[in-house]
């Protein structure tokens, strides 16, 4: 019986040296390791021998068997890596390679710098590490302003930081040049903040920045009028609050009606937010600001605004989480 075993052993290894191809290979496998070959039969069988012989056979037969997977397996690999192409079976349909679209955040970021080049502004961008001056300072928040603690930043070594929000780019353009200025800085922004379904460290906004003879608040109202209305659609609710930023005044921050719950208040909104939303901060230039890079405040007036595209997309798709946009997750991506 052993040396029945061994011959079996010694065949199945010349077969599967020889394998030439997919199919030689399978044949051989089907012949030597498959449920009907030889040695399986004596594996079978081996209840059926005399218990002075059966230890020695089973012992004998499964050492070959794992040989043989052996063999078979490194045929296999040398079939894949040296002559793919007899491996193949080219009459198989091929496989379609799965094809990539903008992130929702990047064709949302795309369709709003759309909306703003079609009344007249144009783009510009800054670096996201930034210094103190024009992220705080040239924005009229001094040393000791408080309302630098209000966000809670990202320092690096030797001062430098991570731009907490993209109006640093205002203070490089018009560093720059003089007015008449009209531009959308698109970018990231970086805070320290509690993660929540609304808050992220890392999130975009777009600022906005007019400079010209005679711009008002009317102006600023009717733009972002116009750019909420063109993104939303025209039945979007907006609604102007009172409030401080050291760089405007008068500064305001902009709401829109929460599209979850329609004003009931949810997990997207907060409970106790009367159903809105805040999307973005704006107000009239601050003539500190203008000062600081050499704008006369007498003769210029503008506005400026920063939007948060997390919340408008939040809003406008249906997320239920700022956390979706970062985690990557197919499922969540294709569907957009
Ligand atoms: C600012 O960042 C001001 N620079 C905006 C501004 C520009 C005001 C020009 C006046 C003139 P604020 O901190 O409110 O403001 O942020 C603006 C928007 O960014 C918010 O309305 C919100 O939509 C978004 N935002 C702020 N913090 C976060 C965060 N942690 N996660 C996601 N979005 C955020």
């Amino acid at each position: 019986m052993i040396d029945r075993i061994d011959a079996l052993a010694a065949e199945g290894e010349r077969a599967f040296v020889a394998a030439a191809s997919a199919a030689d290979l399978e044949a051989a496998r089907v012949r030597y390791l498959g449920r009907k070959s030889d040695l399986t039969q004596v594996l079978r069988g081996l209840k059926d021998l005399a218990p002075d012989v059966r230890g020695k056979v089973g012992a004998r037969a499964n050492e070959i068997r794992q040989k043989l997977e052996e063999s078979f397996a490194a045929a296999e690999a040398r079939l894949q890596t040296a002559a793919p192409e007899t491996a193949r079976d080219v009459t198989l349909p091929g496989r379609r390679p799965p094809i990539g679209h903008p992130h929702l955040l990047a064709s949302c970021l795309r369709e709003i710098e759309d909306i703003f080049a079609g009344i007249g502004f144009s783009l510009a961008t800054g670096p996201d590490v930034e210094d103190d001056r024009h992220n705080f300072g040239a924005l009229n928040m001094g040393p000791d302003h408080p309302a630098r603690a209000e966000t809670d930043t990202f320092y690096l070594n030797g001062g430098a930081l991570l731009r907490t929000h993209t109006s640093s780019v205002q203070v490089r353009v018009m560093d720059a040049g003089q007015p008449p200025v009209r531009i959308i800085c698109p970018g990231r922004a970086f805070r320290n903040e509690a993660i929540d379904a609304t808050h992220q460290v890392e999130f975009h906004q777009v600022e906005g920045l007019y400079v010209d003879r005679d711009v008002s608040l009317a102006d600023l109202k009717g733009t972002l009028d116009y750019f909420l209305k063109s993104f939303f659609g025209p039945k979007t609710e907006m609604r102007f609050c009172p409030s401080f930023y050291p760089f405007v005044e008068p500064g305001a921050s902009v709401d829109i009606r929460c599209f979850f719950c329609g004003g009931s208040g949810c997990s997207v909104c907060g409970p106790l937010s009367g159903g809105w939303l805040e999307v973005l901060g704006a107000g009239m230039v601050h003539p500190n600001v203008f000062r600081e890079v050499g704008y006369d405040p007498e003769r210029w007036t503008g506005y400026a605004f920063g939007v948060g595209i997390e919340r408008l997309v939040i809003l406008r798709h249906g997320v239920p989480d700022i956390r979706m946009f970062l985690e990557n997750d197919v499922r969540f991506l294709r569907q957009f």
